[in-house]
């Protein structure tokens, strides 16, 4: 990790559902799960991160609170937000009184102005001097280097934890792009309702997820796995081992993957033909966690009848995206969300 003291006075932050990156020039800072650990009695934070993350499903209920404060990629409960940008800005930045950096963050595109508002006020009170907002679809396209500049079709699909967003940018400008309200957890919770339907076994969002990374995949691949995981059975309650393969994940993920895909299919035909054959020539770059589910490549490429690609950054490019949207300032000022 480079030593972030001396030239972070500008920051970009992907401030997502699952994890807040925060970048500058020499690339991502802190990367730390968005979660945050409070004892309820007292209203007060006791850990932050990867910490407070360590915490889920292993202390009390009744007395810490392990809570995500963004829901599906907007501000769920601003204070908590606050707290932890604040956090994470005076780790990067130093003592916030010599220091307080200017900070492009970003939303997904297409939210409220309400919810925008929240971001930009609590990434403010959390420290920053100036603060700016860019959609993610086009932070993550300047992160990934993508030629946006000119006047051509670039397409970039976002597949995080919590929101799916597919974008055409030209001239710095997003065209024509949709927001679905829903990622990779609801990847997780379809698998969690196949075994439970299929085998009558309960299994818990982590094992979900593991399975889904371990031996998951968007299509069938000519290579099987199977993966044996600890659920509770839904009749006695007993704990009961089952097996799964990863043609069952495949299968579970059927119905979220085909949402993902239609959403797609809605940007590229609302997309003005000249821009739609530039991107025929270049490809869609898919970005975000959900990018590395094997075979999502093949997935969309098969989908859309275009080369998709994963970029070479899928998980930082949106916050280094972000940072550099702060040197294009000027340009990016009249595509950016108003607050
Ligand atoms: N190898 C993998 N295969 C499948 N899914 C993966 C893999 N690695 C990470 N993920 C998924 O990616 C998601 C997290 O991605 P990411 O960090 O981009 O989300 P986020 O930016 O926090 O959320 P959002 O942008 O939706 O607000 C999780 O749902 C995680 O399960
Ligand atoms: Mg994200």
């Amino acid at each position: 990790m480079p030593n972030p003291f001396s030239f972070s006075k500008d920051l970009g932050i992907d401030l997502g559902t699952i994890h807040t990156r925060i970048a500058n020039g020499s690339g991502v800072l802190v990367e730390e799960p968005t979660i945050v650990a409070i004892v309820i009695q007292e209203q007060k934070i006791v850990s932050l991160g990867k910490e407070a993350q360590g915490m889920q499903g292993r202390v009390s209920d009744e007395t810490i609170e392990v809570a995500n404060p963004l829901k599906n990629g907007v501000v769920a409960d601003y204070e908590i937000t606050e707290a932890l940008l604040h956090y994470l800005l005076r780790r990067v930045s130093g003592p916030m009184r010599l220091f307080r950096p200017r900070v492009m963050i970003t939303v997904p595109y297409g939210v409220t102005s309400v919810e925008l508002r929240a971001v930009h006020e609590a990434v403010l009170q959390a420290g920053s001097r100036d603060a700016y907002l860019i959609q993610q679809p086009l932070a993550a396209a300047l992160g990934a280097d993508l030629p946006i500049g000119s006047p051509s079709g670039n397409m970039i699909i976002c597949l995080g934890g919590g929101v799916t967003q597919a974008a055409v940018i030209s001239m710095y400008g997003i065209v024509t792009a949709d927001t679905m309200r829903s990622g990779g957890i609801q990847l997780d919770e379809a698998i969690i309702t196949y075994v439970r339907k299929k085998y009558g076994v309960i299994i818990g969002p982590t094992t979900a997820e593991q399975l889904k990374i371990k031996i998951g995949a968007a299509v069938p691949l000519d290579k099987e796995e199977g993966l044996e995981v600890q659920g509770q059975d839904q009749v006695s309650g007993l704990p009961r081992p089952v097996t799964i393969t990863t043609g069952e994940v495949v299968e579970a993920l059927q119905e979220p993957l085909r949402q993902i895909v239609e959403t797609c299919r809605r940007v590229l035909e609302k997309t003005p033909p000249e821009l739609v054959s530039d991107i025929i020539d270049r490809g869609v770059a898919l970005c975000g966690g959900g990018a590395l589910l094997r075979g999502t490549d093949k997935l969309l490429t098969k989908a859309l009848g275009i080369p998709a690609y994963v970029v070479d950054n899928p998980d930082t490019c949106v916050a280094e995206g972000a940072f550099k949207a702060l040197g294009l300032y000027a340009i990016l000022k009249r595509n950016l969300p108003p607050v």
